[in-house]
């Protein structure tokens, strides 16, 4: 039995499919080499990822080499590798995936109307053709497959319940339908997939499964919607990378199910703490910075200025944070002096820094601080050092 077969669309556990090596890559300028998606993936893998997908293995030889390896080595995760609705893609994604502990071939086919219309050339009678026998194909290679409906949140519901029910009576144990240009609302997503449970024959025989593009800055949102419509498994990528404007965020998807389990009762693997070194190393290796207000992993999600926030923070830091940020790996709150600190603030800086000032001092270090502020975009402790010693060498002359 596979990791992702211990879920099922009843139960309250999330399969957690994460696409980084692909979707991630596909971004522009983010291609990784062999070494260093092994790197990322074993990560994944330790990090409790369910699915790891590693690639498109017909897109190039690199690419197929990278699935293949990944596929030998992984322990957990079940290893994934994606193919369009076309024989030699998916003979080459179950070639990639043969030696895994848990394969998985992901095919995939466009179900819009505008798809079909202007980039398929096809009819919607041929695509359910093309659906059952692609998934067929996939199938007699290996136990665990996907079907993805691509551009899914532009189709007709109708339609769509035909294309899902042809890919689960062919074989088809997932089912994903992704808002691949992240143009659904949470609503609509959530709506979609209650209508697929309540009208697709045998809609319990697949794990349905959501997949998120952040054309709008929903994806998370919509993820979560979808969830809460049946979905039980989550494709999202590390830092959010992905086509145009990204995939949802697996940290964001991960501390939204860890932080509000009162709102959202579902669980996942994902041991949290290890979120901040995979934010970084998915950084280093595609050189794509993390912005600094990035939620969860931004340099700036623990990190309090104002003069109000650092006071609340020094008296309990439940009140500006709604989680630690050890429990995703990051060692301490930072309270950063700058012209928007107070005194609290200040006072206890000075106190870390190992100066314990007298009342004139301390209001006096205060005043030439916030003049320092006034001028100086970033505050370091040595200028905060500096600040001090000058106070204490003048009082002395
Ligand atoms: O966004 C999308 O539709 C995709 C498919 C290949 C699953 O990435
Ligand atoms: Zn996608």
């Amino acid at each position: 039995m596979t990791n992702a077969a211990n879920a099922n669309n009843a139960s309250d556990r999330v399969i957690i499919f994460d696409t980084t090596l692909r979707d991630g890559e596909q971004c522009p300028g983010a291609s990784m080499t062999l070494e260093e998606k092994l790197e990322v993936a074993t990560l994944l893998d330790e990090m409790g990822v369910d699915v790891i997908e590693a690639g498109f293995p017909i897109a190039s030889i690199g690419d197929f080499e990278s699935v293949a390896e990944i596929a030998r080595r992984m322990q957990r995760a079940t290893v994934a590798g994606l193919a369009r609705a076309i024989p030699a893609d998916i003979a080459r994604a179950g070639e990639a995936v043969r030696h895994a502990k848990r394969g998985r071939i992901h095919t995939f086919v466009s179900t819009s109307p505008i798809h079909l219309e202007h980039q398929m050339r096809k009819t919607q009678e041929e695509v359910l053709e093309i659906i059952t026998a692609t998934v067929t194909q996939a199938r007699n290679l290996v136990e665990d497959v996907e079907w993805s409906g691509m551009d899914a949140t532009r189709t007709p519901l109708d339609y769509l319940a035909r294309c899902v029910e042809a890919a689960i009576k062919a074989g088809a144990t997932t089912i994903n339908l992704p808002d691949t240009v992240g143009y659904a609302t949470p609503d609509e997503y959530r709506h979609m997939f209650r209508t697929m449970r309540e009208k697709v024959p045998n809609a319990d025989k697949a794990i349905f499964s959501v997949h998120c593009h952040n054309d709008l800055g929903l994806a998370v949102a919509n993820s979560l919607a979808g969830v809460e419509g049946g979905a039980r498994q989550i494709e999202c990528t590390i830092n959010g990378i992905g086509e145009r404007a990204g995939n949802a965020a697996l940290e964001e998807v991960a501390m939204a199910l860890i932080v509000r389990r009162d709102a959202l009762p579902y669980q996942t693997n994902i041991e949290s703490r290890m979120l901040t070194r995979a934010s970084k190393l998915v950084s280093a290796v595609t050189s794509f910075p993390v912005q600094y207000n990035k939620a969860i992993v931004g340099r700036n999600a623990f990190a309090h200025e104002s003069g109000i926030h650092q006071d609340g923070m020094l008296k309990n830091n439940t009140t500006y944070e709604i989680m630690t940020p050890e429990s995703v790996g990051v060692n301490k709150t930072s309270l950063v002096m700058g012209k928007h600190s107070g005194r609290a603030a200040f006072r206890d800086k000075l106190k870390a820094l190992g100066y314990e000032l007298g009342e004139n001092a301390l209001n006096d270090a205060f005043t030439r601080f916030k003049d320092l502020a006034d001028r100086k975009k970033v505050i370091y402790d040595e200028d905060i050092e500096a600040l001090v010693d000058q106070g204490i060498a003048s009082a002395h002359e």
